[in-house]
């Protein structure tokens, strides 16, 4: 099974997803590997692996395919990492790699070439994708059975659909039809809204931030704005999972871990477990 995790706005918990739904992958007795395919090395990162420009990286395996580069392969920069979790880890070098990818005729399918020469190696492979629809992305979805589709509450919300079709149509060009973009990840859907509210709503969330107060009554629209978004993702996914904010994934994240090894109870965890539960069985 090859999950891809995109969207090309930044910060909508691509990164978050894909740690946390391998590291209960991993729980269930899989094998996984996590391919960071982002130059943010944010993957790698959060698996406790400083991406460095002197470890082998994607860097290399993708430059393996441009010109007279030597030949590294994934197999050759995997690491386990402390959690378990095996990773072909990312470095900002990355970047670098993309402008020689357009040279070569059969780019987008540079991935899916080199996962294939793992074989059977690995039951479970995660691609996290940087935020964008460039070469990287590209190969992540070329190479998956399958993507999720991640989404914040904050300005890709104010787009709301229209958005949200252009990002299917992106996904069905680029893959045809054999990947699934089945399964939609609302992240940090409880979170005070990026965008401004009215004053009195302003002090609802203010109130509810600092008291605790639950949001029973008017937050300027936020609410019925936020369901509205959620009901047209509906829409477009089988499968729409809610994570809410949850300060565990930041601390697990420093910590170079994935959830189900830091706080496995907690809210977001559950909601990843149960992600996780759905991929691992189909
Ligand atoms: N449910 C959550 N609760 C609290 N913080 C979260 C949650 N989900 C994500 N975050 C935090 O939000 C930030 C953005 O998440 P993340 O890095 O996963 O997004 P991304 O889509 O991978 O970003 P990029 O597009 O830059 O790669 C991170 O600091 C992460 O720790
Ligand atoms: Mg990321």
């Amino acid at each position: 099974m090859i999950v891809t995790f995109a969207h090309h706005k930044g910060g909508t918990g691509k990164t978050t997803s894909c740690l946390n739904i391998s590291g209960f992958l991993h729980e269930y007795g899989k094998r996984v590997l996590v391919i960071d395919c982002d130059p943010q090395a944010n993957a790698t990162s959060g698996l406790g692996i400083d991406p460095c420009s002197d470890r082998l990286s994607m860097y290399d395996v993708f430059m393996s395919y441009a010109g007279d580069y030597p030949d590294v392969g994934l197999a050759d920069i995997i690491t386990e990492t402390k959690s378990g979790i095996f990773l072909a880890p990312s470095s900002l070098d990355l970047v670098g790699a993309e402008p020689y990818l357009y040279t070569i005729d059969n780019r987008a399918a540079i991935l899916k070439d080199a996962i294939a020469e793992l074989g059977d190696a690995y039951g479970c492979i995660l691609i996290d994708t940087p935020p964008s629809m460039g070469q990287f992305v590209l190969n992540g979805l070329v190479a998956a059975d399958r993507v999720v589709v991640t989404f914040d509450s904050g300005i890709f919300a104010l787009k709301g659909a229209e958005a949200l079709s252009t990002i299917m149509g992106d996904v069905e060009t680029y893959v045809g039809d054999t990947v699934v973009a089945d399964v939609a990840v609302l992240t940090q859907w409880d979170k005070a809204p990026a965008a401004p509210v009215s004053a009195e709503g302003f002090g609802a969330r203010l109130k509810q931030l600092f008291f605790g107060t639950p949001d029973s009554g008017d937050n300027g629209g936020e609410k019925e704005r936020l369901t509205a978004f959620e009901n047209d993702v509906k829409k477009s996914f089988e499968t729409v999972y809610t994570v809410p904010f949850d300060t565990n994934i930041q601390k697990a994240q420093e910590n170079g871990i994935p959830l189900p090894q830091f706080a496995p109870e907690c809210e977001a965890a559950c909601v990843y477990r149960k992600i996780a539960e759905q991929l691992n069985s189909q």
